[in-house]
């Protein structure tokens, strides 16, 4: 290859690598922290009891989240390509059958579909940085916080114009390639996503709800805990760690070779597991000292908070941080989302990044306006039982792609990869680490979310059966 040429290969993404083992551990955990983390996690912990939920949560991202997280990133780092291409490539290798190729293409459907919901969602925190920095909220009551978000819900055209706002700017990121494009952004949000913490965090902790906001999380209520709890904590760290749809695949195929891959995983965790405690211990706090309720459901973020915000000193200002940080999330998050078939399409097509981009922008923006209606026009039409487009499109994704991606991947990596390979990646030399490793990987994980999938799974299909 000549030089201009694999200069322009290295803008489109093909045979590219991160600039270094810790610019992937920032792209990774640019992935990983995002809405998921600042605005679903809290809301979640909040309606299930905070401390046991908290520590259930942990407990499924270190035993299920970093072994399928290694799998994942290693499967990437050995196909070197978009995850179908990994899949098809790796299948072969194996002596395995040619179906495996079909989990690529898992993953890059249900990255459509997670990112047509995150594009509206996000949206809305852009919406809520300048509503919180115009001082819209100053003073308000709980009555007319809520009105405001109402009202703004109802709205399809403004869901639609910061929904495209936020699509675009994600589009225009991706499509300037890996160094040039994620990168760069990486560089600039996650540094200033911690800077934004810290600040709240502080803001918090003079907050005068500190301990009671620090009780809520670490306080361990059992009686609080049902089976469900553990469905929903499996099911965040899914969706918190970015797992089981390719992503870290994808991002994995551009880690350099000499990366150890276990501690690179287990720092990338601990960040973003660090993250959403902190958000929580920012959250909760804030919630408290303005003798507010924290079980409000996914309204917590936009309807309890702006309240809180309102009511204290320098409320815009830190209202605005907050809505800021989140946004800054969401974007890292909803670059790696593209990432499995912008890769794809490059490498198949021989395509230039920015038109790929484009396009799958645009359909993923299409697909969002079903989001759109589902909180106004569309709210009262059901797809399946009490789910309309949008609860359709989170149900499936979360609990159903996910796991069964997630799954299938841990399975394809333990069990069907030449053992050689993988310990090769993982630079396991003794065999008894490898043992230790593959019942944690190959067993513990795989069906440890296949429990969790069929007992999500299996009072839908039962009341879909009629049993
Ligand atoms: N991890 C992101 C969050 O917590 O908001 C969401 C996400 C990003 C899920 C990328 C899946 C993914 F592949």
């Amino acid at each position: 290859m000549t030089n201009s040429e694999s200069t322009s290969a290295a803008s489109q993404g093909v045979g590219q690598r991160w600039s270094s083992r810790w610019l992937f551990i920032l792209a990774a955990a640019g992935s990983a922290v995002g809405l998921g983390n600042i605005w679903k996690f809290p809301y979640i912990a909040g309606e299930n009891g905070g401390g046991v939920f908290v520590a259930i949560y942990l407990g499924c991202v270190a035993a299920v989240g970093i072994p399928i997280m290694i799998s994942e990133v290693l499967l990437g780092r050995q196909g070197r390509s978009s995850p179908i291409h990994t899949m098809r490539s790796l299948s072969q290798r194996a002596g395995a059958s040619g179906r495996w190729t079909a989990l690529g293409w898992l993953g890059v459907v249900t990255g459509f579909l997670i990112l047509s919901y995150y594009g509206v969602i996000a949206g809305w925190t852009l919406h809520y940085v300048w509503l919180s920095m115009s001082g819209a909220f100053a003073g308000a009551d709980g009555a007319s916080v809520g009105a405001t978000f109402d009202a703004f819900l109802a709205d399809p055209w403004a869901l639609v114009f910061y929904q495209t706002l936020f699509m675009a700017l994600t589009i225009w990121i991706v499509g300037r390639g890996v160094t040039r494009g994620i990168e760069a952004a990486i560089r600039w949000f996650m540094p200033l996503l911690f800077l934004l913490l810290l600040v709240l965090f502080i803001y918090s902790l003079n907050s005068g709800g500190f301990a009671q906001g620090w009780a809520f999380m670490f306080d361990l209520k059992w009686d609080a805990v049902s089976s469900d709890t553990v469905l929903i904590a499996m099911g965040q760290a899914f969706f918190t760690l970015s797992l089981g749809m390719g992503t870290m695949m994808a991002y994995g195929a551009y880690v350099p070779e000499d990366a150890n891959l276990g501690t690179t995983v287990v720092s990338i965790a601990a960040l973003d597991t660090f993250i959403a405690i902190a958000a929580g211990l920012v959250i909760f706090p804030i919630v408290f000292a303005n003798g507010l309720e924290v079980g409000q459901g996914p309204g917590l973020t936009f309807v309890t908070l702006p309240l809180a915000f309102s009511q204290m000193p320098f409320g815009e200002v830190f209202g605005g941080i907050f809505f800021l940080l989140i946004s800054f999330a969401a974007i890292t998050s909803a670059i790696s989302l593209t990432e499995p078939a912008l890769s794809y399409l490059v490498e198949e097509y021989n395509a230039k990044r920015q038109r790929v981009a484009l396009s799958l922008g645009v359909i993923c923006w299409l697909l969002g306006l079903g989001t759109v209606f589902s909180f106004n026009i569309w709210s009262d039409m059901m797809i399946v039982g009490d789910l309309n487009f949008f609860g359709f499109l989170d149900y499936l994704s979360q609990n159903i792609m996910l796991p069964l991606g997630g799954m299938l991947i841990a399975f394809f990596a333990m069990w069907l990869l030449p053992k050689e390979l993988m310990y090769k990646q993982l630079g396991i030399t003794n065999p008894a680490v490898g043992w230790a490793w593959r019942i944690l990987a190959g067993v513990v994980a795989p069906v440890g979310v296949l429990v969790v999938f069929v007992s999500t799974l299996w009072p839908v299909l039962a009341s879909l059966l009629g049993l």
